[in-house]
């Protein structure tokens, strides 16, 4: 392609970029491709020989930006951090005023913040852009979150909103504020995501050490469950899972897999950006806690042989209609405590970088396409929409009730874990949360008194008005 005629040029021939790639140039757009090592982004073009014509891989850097239509669209994926830097200052001097640079990778939104500033007077504008689906979600349709100018938003629109997932017609796609607001929607996403998971694996915990049950068995109570309320991508990935022999034992693959979980950082980040924000978002806190609890296996098992395991009592969890339904009842209220706090973390975020985050849209845009997807974010979705104000999503009609209903169960399911020794961490943390919110009179009051105590800090009174100091007795 000699001329300059590609709508858009991605840069970085990794998997996401590779399957974003392919997902623009099936759309139709024409799809300049570039990569360090070149003989990548030409593969990619070999390999898929009925998009050949829309995608167009360049020898050089140059080459690339010059092969676009001006003014120019590129979307660089590849690792977040420092490549994203080295890549955006090889670009700028070949870019032009009016020209959009989109990163498209998991990228901390401090460091989109600053991309953004960097940018600014050099006019070429710069985009955060949050992307979640996994590869098969690239290829076929993610859940996209955008932050930027609303204006270079309007141009990005007509290509990424056919290149989004559907839900009822409706693209997953939306513009969600300017600089940071993409990626940090996408980091809460993750921090959700993380949370989720973990109550999913606390509850095989409970199935497999609390009832004794196998994997195939779970694998069909998750496939059951994936029928109802908890229907979601990740409950039926769940089963799948659970489901899956291993070819060359015929055993379970999931009781082969080493129990260490990696984590990349987005979960990690959601947690100090609601702890920065003073939001409680414990059920995050402790599934990112648990994958670091795991990854030290060595020593779990050296703490195992000091206390032993409790003697779990199988015939707490029963694994019949009516201990299953409990379960079930229990990770539902805990997964509608763990998303509220994922949202108040947004909310909280709204206000402090000035966003304004459509939030029923950022529900309405994961309901397909990414990995928390799900029929209940469509609930959440309908909440925001009722077009009452939502203080937290734990007091609107739509979730009260299920809660209310629901905490009996999560009780239940918590009290047993915890005499039986099954680890609940996400779980404990969602009802102690829901316990400690639901309080009108709550502790800290003493908190106050001690903290006047030591080191004169005040506090306030019902009965009078203003900060306080009591000379307390010496200690
Ligand atoms: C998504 C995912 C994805 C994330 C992986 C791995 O929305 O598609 O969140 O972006 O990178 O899930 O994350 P961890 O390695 O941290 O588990």
């Amino acid at each position: 392609m000699s001329e300059a005629k590609a709508d858009i040029g991605v840069l970085g021939m990794g998997t996401m970029g590779a399957m974003l790639a392919l997902n623009i140039a099936e759309e139709g757009f024409e799809t300049a491709l570039f990569n360090r090592t070149t003989s990548k982004a030409f593969g990619v073009r070999d390999d898929n020989p009925e998009l050949a014509e829309k995608l167009h891989p360049q020898e050089t850097l140059e080459a690339f930006v010059q092969s676009l239509k001006t003014p120019r669209v590129v979307l660089i994926m590849v690792n977040a951090g420092k490549p994203v830097d080295e890549q955006i200052e090889h670009l700028k001097p070949l870019l032009a005023q009016g020209d959009i640079v989109i990163d498209g990778g998991n990228a901390d939104f401090n460091d989109t913040v600053r991309r953004n500033k960097a940018m600014d007077g050099s006019g070429i504008h710069f985009v955060g852009m949050g992307v979640s689906g996994g590869e098969l979600g690239a290829r076929h349709g993610p859940s996209i979150m955008v932050g930027g100018d609303k204006a270079v938003w309007e141009r990005l629109a007509p290509i990424l909103k056919p290149v989004a997932a559907q839900y009822d017609g409706a693209p997953c796609v939306a513009w969600l504020g300017t600089d940071g607001a993409g990626h940090f929607v996408k980091t809460i996403h993750n921090g959700i995501e993380y949370a989720d998971m973990q109550m999913i694996a606390e509850v095989y915990g409970i199935l497999r050490d609390g009832a004794g049950m196998s994997a195939p068995d779970m694998g069909r109570v998750f496939a059951d469950w994936n029928t109802r309320g908890l229907q979601s991508y990740l409950i039926e990935i769940t089963a799948t899972v659970l489901a899956e022999n291993d070819p060359e034992t015929g055993k379970p693959l999931v009781d082969l897999i080493v129990d260490e979980a990696g984590q990349k950082g987005t979960g990690r980040w959601s947690v100090i950006e609601a702890q920065k924000l003073g939001i409680g978002a414990t059920t995050l806190e402790s599934a990112v806690s648990a994958r670091g609890v795991s990854s030290r296996r060595k020593e779990r098992a050296d703490a195992e042989k000091i206390y032993g395991t409790l003697d779990l009592a199988p015939a707490d969890f029963r694994a019949d209609a009516e201990g299953l339904k409990e379960l079930e009842e229990a990770l539902e209220t805990a997964k509608i405590i763990a998303y509220a706090q994922g949202y108040a973390i947004m909310a909280a975020a709204s206000q402090e970088w000035k966003w304004n985050l459509p939030l029923g849209d950022i529900a309405r845009i994961w309901r397909a396409g990414c990995i928390i997807r799900s029929n209940f974010l469509d609930d959440i979705a309908k909440a925001y929409e009722s077009g009452e104000t939502v203080i937290n999503l734990l007091q609107t009609p739509t979730f009260s009730g299920r809660v209310s209903k629901g905490q009996a169960a999560l009780r239940r399911v918590v009290s047993k874990a915890v005499l039986s020794g099954v680890p609940v961490p996400a779980l404990a943390a969602a009802l102690s949360y829901f316990d400690d919110y639901r309080r009108a009179r709550g502790t800290t009051n003493l908190t106050q008194g001690q903290r006047d105590l030591f080191g004169a800090h005040t506090f306030n009174r019902f009965d009078k008005d203003g900060a306080q100091h009591h000379h307390w007795p010496a200690v």
